[in-house]
């Protein structure tokens, strides 16, 4: 059975290798194969670079801009290319932020392609008769989705590019159409939502269920539907996903699923350009997300409330430094909790939210001795395992890019839009369901937070850029929930405070603290001395699985520097 599977596979593998070696280019003039590829976990650069989740991606990036393409031409490739080499996470199903510079104005721009509630969509909708949160319909299938944002987002991205989005989609629909390699921990992942996939789809044939059964490291993953989809987009800009053909199968698997996305919430879907949140940070200027994402404002508070403090002295991972940021952590996610939402439809106190003033009272009561207790609230299990994704990206000519996209958990809704072939998020679980009821990373919300059509759900996503003296210097992001602005805030405080190398600042184990509920979670790691001391603190400390897989990229010296986490596949790449 072993040996016949070999022999089939090698010949799938000729094949597939004579239709690549007649067409060796995925996407004019790159050299990516997708048939071998390997992990490339760091990089020094002079040009340009790409860190993200997937090699290939990071490698058709890169191909783009050795076109003639730029950080943004790059952006838009790369995220494509995702959607189609990881699907879990990368997607046009779903939303994400992006903060970027353009270096020939030195500008600095952000872009809001967050999911939004279908215009049916209403307070109470996931709650039962009794008024009880039912977050089965919030996490998955057809109800859990919000109206998609990303293909609104890369257009939006497009004017800042070089290339056509004709020639920048190419190598994704390749990478669909012909199929690529998986590697070991995408086959598992696949295999994971193996029921749930049979369980939320309403087609009886679905790219990501093998027939055969379980996929393995090797096998290659075809997606002609995606291809499709991608092909009309190519065709008709926007409109080849929100309006026509994909618009009608997605409104298709609405009815046969019971969800409630219309047709004209497609049509109306709009991404929104944003004033970019920023702040100082000992003399770094920190540019990142403002609602209705609440990952700059998290930055923002916690690195000005631990400013004031010598986090340096203290001692890296010293019991001193991590209870400082997990106090500042505790206090600025109750605020999230309380204040943050879509400032389309409530509105953020953002300004007051990180004045120095309000964030020195919120420190008054820090006690450098014993942890302060959250209120007593229902505690939900943060998940481990989290699917966003995000890319950081540089050229030589200093523009920026830090992207971070979602379906929210490991391959959103479960539910693919019908014969477009692509996955749907799960977005509306990120809005309060319920007062106090916590969503699937713990995250509790009230008003500010509450569904309403057309609202955007609010978000962690924290795509960051640093400039030191002005000039380009970190781009940097991760996915992870509500650990993302935690991860972003523990990167800089290691390159800025502990003067680390950006692989090391990502790959140092990262703790976490959210308010509620009141546990301090760890990676794999931590000094068990320190980890007592916290103990003896207060703090209820909880092991879990990896916080974040992180990007950064670094400007210096003249040169590029690109690192990816090694908690995953995530590879650079560069020229
Ligand atoms: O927008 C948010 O904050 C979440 N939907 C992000 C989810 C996430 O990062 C899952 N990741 N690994």
């Amino acid at each position: 059975m072993k040996t016949k599977f070999l022999i089939l596979f090698s010949i799938g593998l000729y094949y597939a290798n004579n239709i690549y070696a007649q067409n060796p280019i995925v996407g004019a003039g790159l050299e990516v194969d997708p048939y071998h590829y390997e992990i490339t976990r760091t990089g020094t650069y002079e040009n340009g670079t790409v860190a993200c989740a997937h090699p290939l991606a990071s490698q058709v990036g890169v191909a783009v801009m050795k076109r003639g393409g730029n950080a943004f031409d790059a952006a838009i490739a790369t995220q494509l290319a995702l959607a189609v080499v990881y699907p879990g996470a990368g997607n046009i199903g779903g939303g994400g932020f992006m903060t970027a510079r353009i270096a020939s104005s030195s500008s600095n721009i952000m872009l809001d392609f967050r999911e939004k509630a279908p215009s049916h969509a209403s307070r109470d909708m996931y709650l039962d008769k009794d008024g009880n949160a039912v977050l089965e319909k919030s996490q998955n299938g057809h109800l859990s989705a919000g109206v998609p944002g990303t293909v609104a987002g890369l257009f939006k991205t497009l004017p800042y590019a070089k290339l056509s989005f004709k020639e920048l989609i190419e190598p994704a629909i390749i990478l669909a159409e012909k199929g690529f390699v998986l590697s070991e921990k995408e086959a598992n992942g696949l295999n994971s939502d193996r029921a749930n996939f049979i369980k939320y789809n309403t087609l009886k044939k679905i790219a990501f269920v093998k027939d055969t059964g379980i996929w393995h490291a090797g096998d290659t993953l075809v997606q002609p539907e995606l291809a499709e989809t991608l092909k009309r987009i190519q065709k008709d800009g926007a409109k080849g996903f929100y309006e026509g053909k994909t618009a009608n199968y997605i409104l298709e698997e609405m009815k046969r699923g019971g969800g409630i996305i219309t047709l004209d919430d497609l049509k109306n879907y709009e991404a929104k350009e944003r004033i970019p949140l920023s702040f100082q940070y000992r003399g770094y200027e920190v540019i990142s997300t403002p609602p209705p994402s609440s990952g700059g404002l998290i930055l923002a508070q916690v690195l000005r409330m631990i400013e004031p403090f010598p986090v340096a002295d203290m001692g890296f991972h010293s019991t001193l430094s991590i209870h400082l940021i997990a106090e500042a952590e505790r206090r600025s996610f109750a605020d999230r909790a309380k204040f943050m939402g879509d400032p389309d439809f409530w509105k953020v106190p953002d300004s007051a939210l990180i004045s120095t003033k309000y964030l020195m009272q919120r420190m008054s009561d820090f006690n450098p001795d014993s942890a302060t207790p959250s209120k007593l609230i229902d505690a939900g299990n943060i998940p481990v395992s989290e699917q966003t994704t995000h890319i950081s990206i540089a050229d030589k000519q200093g523009n920026m890019v830090a992207i971070t996209t979602t379906l929210n958990n490991h391959f959103g809704s479960k539910t693919v839009a019908g014969h477009a072939g692509f996955i749907l998020n799960d977005e509306m679980d990120d809005f309060s369901v319920k007062p106090g009821v916590p969503n699937m990373y713990g995250a509790i919300g009230g008003e500010a937070n509450a569904i309403a059509p057309n609202k955007r759900m609010l978000s962690a996503m924290s795509p960051t850029l640093v400039l030191k003296n002005g000039n380009p210097f970190l781009v940097v992001g991760t996915p992870g929930g509500t650990t993302i602005p935690t991860s972003v805030i523990q990167s800089i405080v290691n390159v800025i405070d502990y003067k680390m190398s950006i692989e090391k600042a990502i790959a140092e184990p990262k703790f976490h603290l959210q308010w509620s509920p009141d546990i301090l979670y760890v990676e794999k790691g931590f000094d068990t001395r320190i980890l007592d001391s916290l103990r003896k603190m207060g703090y209820t400390i909880q092991e879990r699985g990896g916080i974040g897989r992180t990007e950064i990229v670094e400007f210096k010296n003249g040169k590029l520097l690109s690192a990816s986490d090694p908690r995953g596949d995530d590879s650079v790449a560069g020229y």
